[in-house]
């Protein structure tokens, strides 16, 4: 099965970066969101970030308008989803909402069509299980920033057939990606391996072991992490961590995987890292 045509729900941080990447690589793409003002600010994102890979001439601007014509926004799930052959959710990370939107996708998509979620904390055995078509259900994980980052975590739900995962690991080869394998369990592998790191640099700053500047340094200078884990943080959102530890910890039941009540205290607090304008750091 070759992927020709897609749906991406939701065109936030993710969507709208998953959208420009599927556009680049000549599929098209039917952008979905909930309002025209929220399919406009996905679409100037696109254009904005196409724009910074025209100005570093990794494309021209041919190609730049030919990826935007590969895009169409709609704002009805059922009318988007009609002749697709892959449908990719990134809407937040709330299960209920997620169930809704999947419900509607498998009424009116193509018998044939996969659907994907790019969950990074889920369980997608869970979310397969709300369709009639739990065989055709797989996670298609992305990375912040979509465009730049090479991996897409490829997740084999309980019921996920071996076409569906050749189908998805072929489709992100073919978007330029390297996809890696990982089974259902909680947080994958990335986020197994990611949050536990970024909540100890956390507990670094409650206990008062450094700064989060100095914390961020020894991992930057000292590993060679492009980011340091606050800054990591911040980028990820705060609210979106403190979600995946608590997945990861509710998942294991075990107490190395307990939220620090610094990170618990700051998402009170409405500190959610750059999008609310403060989290370790302060944004503009
Ligand atoms: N679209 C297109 N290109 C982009 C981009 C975007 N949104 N954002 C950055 N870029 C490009 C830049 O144009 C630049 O290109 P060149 O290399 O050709 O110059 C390159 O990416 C680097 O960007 P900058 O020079 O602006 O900044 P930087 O060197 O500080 O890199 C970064 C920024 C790529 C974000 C880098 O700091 C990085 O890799 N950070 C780690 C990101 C990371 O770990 N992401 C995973 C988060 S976890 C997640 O997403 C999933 C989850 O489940 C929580």
């Amino acid at each position: 099965m070759d992927i020709q045509k897609v749906a991406v729900i939701g065109g936030g941080t993710m969507g709208n970066g998953i959208c420009h990447v599927f556009a680049m690589n000549g599929i098209a793409v039917h952008l979905v969101e909930t309002k025209q003002e929220l399919a406009d600010k996905a679409l100037s994102t696109i254009e904005n970030n196409l724009g910074r890979m025209v100005d570093k001439e990794k494309i021209d601007v041919g190609q730049k308008e030919e990826t935007l014509s590969n895009i169409q926004p709609f704002l009805n799930i059922s009318k988007a989803v009609k002749e697709v052959d892959l449908v990719v959710e990134a809407v937040p990370e709330n299960f209920e909402l997620k169930k809704k939107v999947f419900a509607e996708v498998d009424k009116a998509a193509p018998k044939k069509a996969i659907l994907a979620s790019n969950t990074s904390s889920i369980s997608i055995t869970k979310l397969a299980a709300t369709t009639y078509r739990p065989e055709q259900f797989i996670g298609m994980h992305f990375f912040n920033p979509v465009p730049v980052m090479k991996l897409v975590e490829v997740v084999k739900g309980l019921e996920t057939s071996d076409e569906a995962i050749r189908v998805i690991t072929e489709t992100a080869e073919a978007l330029g990606k390297n996809p890696v394998e990982v089974a259902d369990y909680p947080g994958f592998v990335s986020n197994r391996v990611l949050m536990p790191m970024i909540n100890e640099a956390i507990y670094c700053v409650y206990e008062g072991v450094a700064e989060p500047e100095d914390v961020d340094s020894v991992m930057k200078l000292g590993m060679a992490h492009p980011m340091g884990p606050l800054r990591l943080a911040d980028f990820i959102g705060l609210d979106v961590c403190l979600d995946i530890l608590n997945v990861l910890h509710d998942g294991f039941k075990d107490p190395k995987y307990r939220p620090c009540p610094l990170l618990v205290k700051m998402v009170d607090a409405g500190k959610l890292g750059d999008k609310s304008g403060e989290g370790f750091y302060e944004y503009d």
